[in-house]
């Protein structure tokens, strides 16, 4: 997963190196940080023009704090290519309360006048989340503070010393912030993401499940694990669309 993953970004960083990706944290991309870095020091790929915006960073908190999204790109990825600092950009998790709503306004207005997201990357979580759009987040929702459920506080709770010190919001780009993606592309591994995974492609479309909402996408790349793919109810068909794309198609169709 985590080489596929790479691989197509590398591509798409060669074909259009000011590139706009939209990224995100957590234990799924880890490994395609991983390949990028190695892209990087082994064959010479350059992030140096590539501009970025993070999905999310949890509230409040210090981009210092060792949990933070902050300090997660910058240990596992930025830190470790040619990525220009100005280049970056992470909802800050220390915006004074007052001052949350301009603050996630002037997020989406970046967005905009950098040309808009060309790919935006994706974990999913347990409860189908994408982002921090937790279930119940509106299909229309832009770059706000939202409230974390449980669940969430509880699976990220692993990372945190006590479960009270995971913070209780974060400020996250919207659905229809990714949704305005030219390209999306979705990364899953592991049997506790298959139900979700499996809901979100061959479910319904609603709010309950986010990332369903990405079946109102017309570019969406999915790569999934066998685990992570197991629920779903056509994977054959899935697997055969694989092969016929890896032969024919892929990937010069794909993002122009
Ligand atoms: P994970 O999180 O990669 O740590 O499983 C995914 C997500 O919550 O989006």
């Amino acid at each position: 997963m985590s080489e596929a993953a790479a691989r197509f970004l590398a591509e798409e960083i060669k074909r259009k190196p000011d590139i706009v990706l939209g990224l995100p944290t957590g234990a799924t991309p880890l490994g395609m940080y991983r390949e990028l870095v190695t892209a990087h020091r082994e064959g010479g790929l350059s992030f140096s023009s590539v501009r970025i915006f993070n999905l999310d960073e949890y509230y409040p908190i210090s981009p210092r704090h060792p949990q933070s999204y902050n300090r997660y790109m910058w240990d596992n990825f930025f830190g470790r290519v040619d990525i220009a600092k100005e280049n970056v950009h992470i909802p800050s998790g220390e915006v004074p309360a007052r001052d949350i709503i301009k603050y996630c306004e002037s997020y989406e207005k970046d967005i905009f006048a950098c040309g808009g997201l060309d790919i935006t990357i994706l974990g999913i979580g347990r409860d189908g989340h994408i982002g921090f759009n937790e279930p119940g987040s509106s299909l229309s929702s832009k770059t706000r503070l939202k409230t974390l459920t449980q669940e969430t506080i509880s699976d990220n709770g692993r990372c945190f010393a006590s479960l009270s010190e995971v913070p209780k919001f974060a400020i996250t780009m919207g659905i229809s912030t990714i949704l305005s993606s030219r390209v999306i592309m979705l990364l899953a591994s592991g049997r506790n993401k298959a139900e979700a995974l499996a809901k979100a492609i061959e479910g319904p479309v609603t709010c309950e499940v986010p990332a369903s909402s990405l079946q109102l996408h017309k570019e969406v790349v999915i790569i999934a694990d066998e685990e992570a793919a197991n629920a779903l109810k056509r994977k054959k068909y899935h697997k055969f669309v694989e092969k016929m794309w890896l032969k024919d198609v892929w990937p010069g169709m794909l993002y122009k």
